[in-house]
């Protein structure tokens, strides 16, 4: 879902550096979805049940430390996003300037966070909790997700990111194909 977002991200940040027309809606959609799937859902989960564990552990701390502070940097360049995707900062040069910033930054510290934590904190998970415990986690993140975005409340997100991937013309899977 993160991924998706930041393409979304990307391609925003394309349509105004090449002054194409760029819709707020759907960049307001991106970011709100940021805030209520990845921050206050998925980011809170792992600041809760992952990061206190491995700080007991004693294992992979200063990478935890780390990770820990960009969710807190993510969440103030997602008040921006979201306070500039708007029709009327999208016409001021000087908002768009610290939207597309916003943005490029978010990007920028994303990818490697998530790719760090896909590679790393979450293999290295399974080495610090029993697999008991690990089951049970999932059970409960699971339980927390339908609590709080309903049955099946994450395709209903997927749908969502579709949507916006379809208005802003990057949904087409094929079209990123190199032509031979
Ligand atoms: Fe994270």
């Amino acid at each position: 879902m993160l991924k998706r977002i930041l393409l979304i991200y990307g391609e925003a940040i394309r349509r105004i550096d090449s002054k194409e027309d760029l819709p707020p809606e759907p960049l307001a959609d991106s970011a709100k979805i940021i805030r209520d799937f990845i921050e206050d859902y998925h980011e809170k989960l792992e600041e809760n049940f992952l990061f206190p564990r491995f700080k007991e552990a004693n294992k992979l701390v200063d990478l935890v430390d780390v990770l820990l502070q960009q969710h807190q940097a993510g969440r103030r360049l997602t008040d921006i996003t979201m306070h500039l995707a708007t029709n009327q900062a999208l016409k001021n040069a000087d908002d768009r300037r610290k939207l597309v910033d916003s943005m490029r930054q978010f990007i920028r510290m994303y990818n490697p966070h998530e790719a760090r934590e896909d590679t790393i904190l979450c293999p290295a998970f399974r080495g610090i909790v029993s697999a008991h415990e690990f089951d049970s986690l999932g059970e409960d993140f699971e339980k927390k997700e339908d609590e709080l975005f309903g049955e099946d409340g994450f395709f209903k997100v997927v749908d969502r990111v579709a949507e916006i991937e379809k208005r802003l013309g990057i949904y087409d899977l094929a079209q990123f194909t190199p032509k031979t």
